[in-house]
């Protein structure tokens, strides 16, 4: 039993990937793993005026459960219309395996799915993600497919080394697969450390302009691009948290990517570091603290509030749509 996309108010992303590149922002996509995240999100989102992806990742799905993920989905569209905000609202999945997860979302009521067969070869890629596509299409929903391969962590692929998108199979995989977006490896990474402290990030841009003149228009991905703000890695250690000092991917690189064809920008730690840091944080100053609503309060302000900033300095997606009342 489940819902379609539009019984929930959800939307797919193709008006929200059109008109991102033609005013030169990129739309947000946020990942959440429970209520006061999606809660965070939707939040900073409609009070920025700012269209809005929720990414849910096949370790998230089974976290929160399917029965739940999409009612989650249509409570952030209730929120929203609350608040008096328009904001259109995509439930994507992210990192999908398969076939078979992906049916599962969809049938679920998920408006979009990533199908991430880049650690296929090229030729199988093509032929998981047309399988994909064939699928979805018939039931009005729309698809990312990625090649080239990030490096870092997720919970099903861990790649060492980043294998940059090749610009030169850009234009046949989005003409065989009919994907309606691209997720490429321009040089970010998933997960906390992307970078070590004094290294000089930089993407490679130059790989995005080749892919932008094969598939001109065409909606491009990123993945990976948390910033890891030095804050909550300084919080998480000052209460009693183990984590490396690592930072992530500029706000300025950023930037330059959601002004051209990049029109979803990925993140997902930045949250949860919001998230964790808070918590610590309300454990560290409160020992006696045992009220949930008091650590995962805290947590929900910090992650809407950081993702409220995040929209301003790297989406530029603020006001595309009406501010809702705070
Ligand atoms: O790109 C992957 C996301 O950060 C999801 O992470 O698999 O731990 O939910 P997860
Ligand atoms: P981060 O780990 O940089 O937040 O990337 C998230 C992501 O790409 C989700 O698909
Ligand atoms: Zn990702």
């Amino acid at each position: 039993m489940g819902y379609t996309y539009k019984e929930l108010g959800l939307v797919t992303t193709k008006e929200m990937f059109e008109k991102a590149n033609k005013n030169g922002y990129a739309v947000p996509a946020f990942n959440f793993n429970n209520m006061e995240m999606m809660q965070a999100i939707v939040g900073a989102c409609a009070e920025m005026g700012s269209p809005v992806i929720l990414q849910c990742s096949p370790g998230a799905l089974k976290y929160i459960g399917k029965e739940v993920v999409p009612l989650l989905g249509k409570a952030a569209v209730d929120i929203a219309r609350a608040k008096g905000s328009d904001i259109p609202i995509a439930l994507h999945l992210d990192h999908g395996e398969d076939l078979e997860i992906v049916k599962t979302c969809i049938d679920a009521g998920f408006s979009s799915v990533m199908i991430d067969g880049s650690h296929y070869d090229f030729g199988t890629n093509i032929k998981v993600t047309k399988e994909v596509v064939e699928y979805a299409h018939s039931r009005e929903v729309v698809v990312e497919g990625e090649l080239g391969i990030l490096a870092g962590i997720e919970d099903n692929v861990k790649a060492e080394k980043h294998t940059y998108t090749d610009p030169k199979e850009v234009e046949e995989f989005v003409r065989e697969t009919n994907v309606d977006s691209l997720a490429i490896a321009i040089g970010t990474s998933h997960g906390a450390h992307k970078f070590k402290p004094g290294d000089d990030p930089k993407l490679r841009l130059d790989i995005l302009e080749e892919v932008e003149k094969k598939v001109p228009g065409f909606p491009i991905v990123l993945h990976g691009s948390s910033a890891v703000p030095a804050k909550y890695i300084e919080t998480i250690k000052e209460y009693g948290g183990q984590i490396k000092d690592a930072i992530g991917i500029p706000n300025s690189e950023l930037l330059k990517a959601s002004k051209s064809a990049v029109a979803k920008i990925n993140v997902d730690t930045d949250g949860r570091l919001a998230f964790t840091a808070s918590v610590r944080k309300v454990f560290g100053t409160n020992p006696k603290e045992f009220d949930p609503r008091k650590f995962l309060g805290a947590a929900r302000d910090e992650m809407k509030s950081y993702y409220k900033t995040k929209i301003v300095d790297i989406f530029g997606s603020e006001g595309a749509y009406k501010k809702a009342d705070k």
